[in-house]
């Protein structure tokens, strides 16, 4: 079995400043870091970091080879990465609080210049069985879930960032993780909807699919047929929560994949994402599986 993780790669610019910048209003950093990022990279290190074999599919300009260095690094294949003339590498511009909290505006860049054509040429790699991840920062996607299941590949959705466009491809995951401001989007409830609504909305219009609704400093919910788990997060100082979402859904998928049943791969993403928001940056804050559970260890010792 194979897993493919098919998605963006960004440079992220992040500036450290007071509050986030309003409308009209000239702000001071102050400072400035720059990181590897993507929701696509962030997952694919995170699912290496955490013991998966993963190859990583997307598209970079010239200037953002040593993103390819980082996912190398970090045990990922990269030969499925395609380097585009001409086009920009994606980047995110990121305000970073004191509170650790963060605010994201993402140009795309080679990105969105993911083809049909490179999809097919991507997924004639792989076959029944093998596992797709993706999120929502690359073009095409819908087209690549639809592609992997007719070649009988298992789909794995974060549809994040959220958009209209994205609906129709809830129904072809057959596992999806997602946040309360994404869940009530694909349900039409408001963004403040409670989470046993929708839990409870999600189990009833996707019966078959494996769900995971995330809650951030509240935890997270499980949902697959009759099984309802909850799983706490754990509470630690947040210096940055950027890439705490990706860390769950890396380690998540990883622990699943090696047959971790789900209250223990609930557990290690829990532990995961909890290290990396008290870590700057994305990319480099995603802790590796012994050190995921070395503070699981810590943190259920002191319950
Ligand atoms: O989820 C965090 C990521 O979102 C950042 O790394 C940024 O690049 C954006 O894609």
């Amino acid at each position: 079995m194979k897993v493919l993780c098919f998605g963006s790669l960004n440079i992220d610019y992040v500036y450290r400043v007071p509050h986030f910048v309003a409308r009209g209003e000239t702000l001071a950093s102050a400072a400035l870091e720059v990181f590897s990022g993507g929701k696509g990279l962030n997952q694919s290190v995170a699912l290496a970091r955490a013991g998966a074999k993963v190859l990583h599919a997307g598209a970079i300009g010239a200037e953002g080879r040593f993103l390819l260095e980082e996912l190398a690094a970090a045990g990922v294949d990269t030969a499925l990465v395609e380097v585009l003339d001409g086009v920009r590498t994606g980047h995110a511009v990121i305000q970073r609080d004191e509170s650790g909290d963060n605010c994201i505006l993402l140009y795309g860049g080679a990105n969105r210049a993911i083809t049909r054509e490179q999809i097919d040429r991507t997924l004639a790699r792989f076959s029944a069985g093998d596992v797709l991840l993706l999120q929502n920062e690359i073009s095409e996607g819908l087209y690549a879930a639809r592609r992997a299941g007719e070649r009988g590949m298992r789909v794995v959705l974060n549809p994040s960032p959220m958009e209209e466009s994205l609906l129709p491809l809830f129904a072809l995951a057959d596992t999806l993780l997602l946040n309360e401001v994404e869940a009530a989007q694909f349900l039409g409830l408001p963004a403040d909807a409670a989470p046993e609504l929708l839990i409870d909305g999600l189990r009833r219009r996707l019966p078959e699919t494996e769900l995971v609704l995330t809650l951030g400093a509240r935890g997270a919910v499980y949902a697959c047929g009759d099984t309802l788990l909850c799983q706490r997060a754990f509470p630690v100082r947040a210096v940055d929560t950027t890439a705490a979402g990706d860390t769950f859904t890396g380690f998540f998928l990883a622990s699943r994949l090696s047959g971790a049943d789900a209250p223990a791969a609930l557990r290690l993403a829990s532990a995961a994402a909890a290290l990396a928001v008290t870590r700057p940056g994305a990319a480099p804050s995603i802790p590796t599986r012994g050190e995921a559970e070395a503070f699981l260890s810590r943190a259920e010792a002191d319950c």
